[in-house]
């Protein structure tokens, strides 16, 4: 099921709809004055990289201080502040409280329903320290591999630092993944311990979660203990005695003292399963030392972050890199204070997001395209509702923003003052890696600009050699970061043939993009078998194998295609086995519902055509760029490679016939 043909897609010039104005934004004055970083920091980094990520890790506090900046002698497996000791929890909460901000707020959390709870610093101390005690009454010790399934509540937060401060490497499946992915996910890793939650509030109602963990334990006889956290009070919960454990039963009677233990700057910190172009996710290894400063580092430059005033939120889930590093583990470091919200944005109303920002006065709004273009479908009368003027800069991630929805989140969420960094960066490389620098670089919309200072980018054409200014290729990292990922947790060699084999010697990040003539990088997507829908990665690979493992398919081809809304969409091509006879809505709709229990409702198809055959090369690889261009409603592209050359008419025939499906 893998695929050769794919090519970079293009994004033809989507400025050309702007006026001379919109093409770029000069950063505001006021901002630029007082800027945490200044041009010249780029100038710093690049005339001494290391020594420059030496100053950065100076943000960390260190039990034992590190020896040496990067040890890169075994490349491509990096060692970053080498002989470094410290804690990520001690980092992240208890040395703020000893400097005299306990009573500073960490979290103001908001739920679904209405509920809502403030964190101080010192709450959070408590409560990690409280929740790391009753780990260890439970038994676990440091490298042991904790999995966390959780909505969003503190209590994630606190399980994830109560596991750091442990030496426990966490790993957190998105709530939002099916029971069969997290028993997978526990299985990789040898996840002993599961913390988890009746459930949390989504749409209106309580959504379980319990019941995915009861049911992917029944494949997982290693798991010892789990955690549940009573968020919704669910009273049908199933129970297993000498397993599970309420988490106010033993959380709540432990002591808020606890000495956090130094471990090395290498010791694992967690584990984030990704989808990869192959079917199995990809577990991504990282570590502790090197991914606090990065996170810490970029978070305070790229969000020109004021821990004194600022109230920052990020939207995303932390089930996703972006939780880990830009609600977690970056925003706790610089000891920021942050808004984190339970539900979904459209309940009880559709001004939610913007009542809360306006309610806390939130400065900082982090999130992704999709939402915003979901934003701009309901219209700009909404959030002009509510009071955002205290909104000073914008970020967007996971996709490529187009100039459209750029424009439209600088002009109605941030009343054309705020600047937007559009950051571009992925699982693997744990920080953000390009995007402007609010005080210094002129956005262009739909542009992520340049690396930041202390990272290397490239374009690059087939033979590794830089692309010039107007063109495009593959963007690769030329040299080590220090949140970069480490290795896939358990498979050294397919890190090494993944990431680092493509082009030797450097990263190749599975990512077309575009130099323009200003030497500014435009991101294009994916050049591998990865889909991005709605900002989430997700393998077609892995939907296929996901498909074919049900008894009526008898092959499948899954592309992205194109989407106003989310971006790409997942477009599904099967052949039926005879047995299945000839399809209708009631196999669709089965297909559909397998996918969801297999992977996740979020790798549902949008669209399932049942089609007499697939188009295949002679060395029989399916030829996904025709099927893009069926699922994009375009004419068949050149198919004179195909092995077969009706296949296409057989395709069309069905289409005409109307035996495609899309809902
Ligand atoms: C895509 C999310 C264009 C890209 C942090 C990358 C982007 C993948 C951007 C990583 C952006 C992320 N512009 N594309 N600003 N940010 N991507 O691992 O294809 O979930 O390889 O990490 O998202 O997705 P991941």
């Amino acid at each position: 099921m893998t695929n050769d043909d794919s090519t970079a897609p293009t994004t033809g010039d989507a400025l050309a709809n702007l006026s001379r104005e919109e093409r770029h934004f000069d950063p505001p004055e006021e901002l630029a004055a007082h800027a945490n970083v200044k041009a010249d920091a780029y100038h710093e980094a690049a005339s001494d990289r290391l020594g420059f990520w030496a100053r950065q890790a100076e943000r960390i506090s260190w039990a034992e201080p590190f020896t040496d900046v990067l040890d890169w002698s075994k490349a491509p497996f990096a060692k970053w502040f080498v002989g470094g000791r410290l804690n990520a929890a001690y980092n992240c909460v208890d040395r703020h409280v000893e400097a005299g901000r306990g009573d500073k707020v960490a979290y103001h959390w908001v739920g679904e329903p209405g509920d809502t709870r403030t964190l101080t610093y010192s709450d959070l101390k408590d409560e990690v320290c409280k929740t790391a005690n009753a780990l260890s009454e439970l038994g676990v010790k440091t490298g042991d591999v904790v999995a966390i399934y959780m909505p969003m509540i503190p209590e994630t937060v606190v399980a994830m630092l109560a596991c750091a401060r442990l030496g426990a490497p966490h790993t957190v499946v998105f709530g939002g993944f099916s029971a069969d992915a997290l028993s997978g996910r526990i299985q990789d890793c040898d996840a002993r311990f599961v913390i988890t939650a009746d459930g949390g509030y989504r749409r209106g109602a309580a959504s379980a979660l319990k019941p995915a963990v009861d049911e992917a334990l029944r494949s997982c006889p290693d798991v010892r203990s789990v955690l549940v956290v009573r968020r919704t009070g669910q009273d049908d919960i199933a129970w297993t005695d000498n397993r599970d454990v309420w988490w106010h039963e033993i959380v709540d009677r432990q002591s808020a003292d606890h000495t956090p233990e130094a471990f090395d700057a290498e010791h694992p910190l967690y584990v984030m399963y990704t989808s990869g172009s192959t079917g199995k996710p990809k577990g991504i290894l990282h570590t502790t030392g090197g991914y606090l400063v990065g996170t810490a580092y970029t978070h305070w430059a790229i969000f020109d972050l004021k821990p004194e005033t600022d109230i920052y939120w990020c939207a995303a889930d932390i089930g996703w890199v972006t939780g880990h590093s830009y609600i977690v583990y970056g925003p706790l470091a610089n000891g920021t204070t942050s808004l984190m919200y339970e539900g979904t944005p459209d309940t009880p109303h559709k001004g939610r997001w913007w009542e809360i920002a306006q309610d806390y006065k939130a400065t900082i709004l982090y999130t992704a395209p999709t939402a915003i273009r979901t934003f701009m479908k309901w219209g700009a009368q909404i959030p002009s509702e509510w009071d955002l003027s205290s909104l000073r800069l914008l970020g967007s991630v996971g996709e490529p923003i187009n100039p459209e929805a750029y424009i439209w989140y600088r002009k109605e969420i941030g009343g054309d003052r705020c600047p937007v960094a559009d950051t571009w960066w992925q699982t693997e490389t744990g920080m953000i890696m390009i995007s402007p620098l609010p005080g210094v670089t002129s956005g262009k919309p739909g542009s992520a600009m340049k690396a930041i200072p202390g990272v290397e980018a490239q374009v690059v054409d087939d033979a590794g050699e830089p692309v010039k200014p107007g063109s495009g290729g593959y963007l690769v990292l030329t040299d080590p970061w220090p949140a970069m990922l480490r290795t896939l947790w358990g498979d050294d060699e397919r890190y090494r043939e993944t990431y680092w084999s493509r082009f030797p010697g450097r990263y190749f990040a599975g990512d077309g993009a575009k130099l323009d003539e200003d030497g500014d990088i435009w991101l294009l997507g994916r050049v591998d078998d990865v889909m991005n829908v709605s900002g989430h990665r997700l393998s077609t690979t892995e939907i296929e194998s996901a498909l074919v493992s049900h008894r009526k398919v008898a092959e499948a081809a899954v592309v992205g295609a194109a989407d106003p809304t989310s971006g790409q969409a997942v477009a599904a091509f099967v052949i039926l086995r005879e047995s299945a006879g000839d399809g209708g809505q009631d196999v669709v709709n089965e297909l559909r519902d397998h996918v969801a229990k297999e992977i996740g409702a979020i790798a549902k198809p949008k669209s399932i055509m049942v089609v007499p055959e697939l188009p295949k090369t002679r060395s029989g690889k399916i030829m996904r760029r025709l099927l893009r261009d069926v699922a994009e409603n375009r004419e068949f592209g050149d198919a004179t490679t195909l092995a077969d050359s009706s296949v296409m008419d057989l395709i069309k025939a069905n289409l005409s016939q109307g035996k495609g499906d899309e809902d």
